[in-house]
């Protein structure tokens, strides 16, 4: 028999609102004790998790793992190195791949392929239109068969309003939803940079938040005329925020995601030039990120999502205009979540509660929890230890991050994924 003690943890657990020194027995990937005291014995493996947080492990409802087509930035095994040693065990893929998954067969292979992984439980999102163009919807029911998790067109908006209006009734009829990377490519354009101070004193292209703002207001519109629901990705705006109160409020069914670099990172990351700071939809400002983690706190934002986009080296050397947008994210949610709960926007049942519970019930997955019954699917993580983001320690096949040689605090050490260790740091 395979038997794991964890030892001396503070167990946090929003599905059983636990937050409490707790020993855990895990018997053959099953949790089989939780108690204040289980006495170690020799054919057990003994983790010592004094100073640690135990938790649900995570969920990250939005990565793109470049699998098929541009493997040489990330592909489903290194994606799902860099899942586990975030403290997650379920992603799902983007389909802006080459080619798009619009196709069942394509949904079929992304589950297959991070099935013969076995790290993480890896599930794609399938495009709204076909190869993403916006002109012509998918086959949403069949995509949905094969295992589809949710629709969108993620790396771009879905510009005609009629088109998304039809994907929301569509999505919402199959019990699904859509989900919508809200950019007017109008307004736009050619920015690199959010408009604003920042982009005047360097000369960066501007891109003005009202680009994002727009196709918000119009999304939350079709969701409550249609009563269907929709899912904002990486709200990055304090008027989208704003916009989403006044959408929940009237009873729309919308939903949003925020991710760690929005939170946590402004338009300043450009002063030293590189491109590393650019994502879609941009960094923003002081007053935006203010807002964003309020309405995380408050529920106005429901989760995190990481918007993990790896991108080669040489891709992010090329000048601004030409320079793909993203930026890597699945192992800082949780440090840059806890420097939030250090700075009491909220508390570290919220913290797991937005990394793991509220992003598993949004796509229907019975939330990871520590319960007797339950086979392990936990983090265990010091919420105080520091460590430099760099090379060695990033884990994706792609290191564009502004936080390159920077420290962060909060460390996953062991990720268990259907009972077994999956991460053990070393
Ligand atoms: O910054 C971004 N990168 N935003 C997107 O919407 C797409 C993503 C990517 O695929 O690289
Ligand atoms: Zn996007
Ligand atoms: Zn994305």
């Amino acid at each position: 028999m395979d038997i794991v003690l964890i030892k001396n943890g503070f167990v946090v657990d929003p599905m059983t609102n636990t937050k409490k020194k707790l020993d855990i027995l895990i018997e053959n990937g099953k949790i089989t004790k939780i108690e204040e005291n289980i006495k170690p014995f020799p054919s057990a493996k003994l983790i010592d998790a004094t100073d640690c947080i135990v938790s649900p492990s995570f969920v990250d409802i939005h990565v793109h793992f470049r699998d098929p087509g541009q493997t040489y930035k990330e592909d489903i095994y290194t994606g799902s190195l860099a899942a586990v040693a975030g403290g997650y065990t379920t992603v799902v893929c983007m389909p802006n791949t080459q080619p798009a998954l619009d196709e069942p067969s394509l949904i079929r292979y992304v589950i297959e392929k991070g099935e013969e992984v076995g790290l993480c439980r890896v599930l794609p999102a399938a495009a709204i239109t076909k190869g993403r163009k916006g002109k012509e919807l998918t086959e949403m029911a069949l995509l949905k068969d094969a295992g589809a998790v949710y629709f969108t067109d993620d790396g771009s908006p879905v510009e005609n309003s009629h088109i998304m209006r039809v994907a929301m009734e569509y999505a919402g009829s199959l019990g699904s939803f859509v989900a919508d990377h809200c950019e007017d490519l109008n307004l736009s354009k050619d920015g690199v940079a959010n408009e604003g101070e920042i982009s005047a004193s360097l000369g960066l292209p501007p891109l003005p938040p009202e680009a994002e703002d727009v196709m918000v207001a119009r999304d939350c519109i079709l969701a409550l005329n249609t009563g269907m629901p929709v899912h904002i990705c990486h709200v990055s705006t304090k008027t989208a925020v704003e916009t989403i109160v006044w959408a929940k409020a009237l009873g729309a069914h919308v939903t949003a995601e925020v991710t760690p670099h929005h939170l946590y990172l402004t338009d300043e990351e450009w002063l030293d030039f590189s491109c590393n700071a650019k994502v879609s939809p941009p960094l923003r400002t002081h007053e935006d990120i203010e807002a964003l983690r309020w309405a995380l706190a408050s529920g106005i934002i429901d989760f995190i999502a990481t918007d993990h986009a790896p991108h080669a080296h040489h891709e992010k050397l090329l000048e601004h205009q030409h320079c793909p947008p993203g930026m890597i994210g699945l192992q800082f949610a949780l440090p840059i979540t806890l420097e939030l709960v250090r700075k009491d926007y909220f508390d570290i049942k919220r913290a797991i509660e937005v990394l793991s519970t509220k992003p598993a019930e949004k796509i229907g997955l019975k939330p990871p929890s520590i319960s007797v019954g339950e086979e392990a699917e936990i983090t265990i993580f010091n919420p105080s230890e520091e460590w430099e983001v760099n090379e060695e320690s990033i884990k994706s096949k792609s290191k564009n991050t502004p936080l390159l040689n920077r420290k962060l605090i909060g460390k996953v050490k062991y990720t268990f994924y259907k009972g077994k260790i999956v991460y053990e740091d070393k």
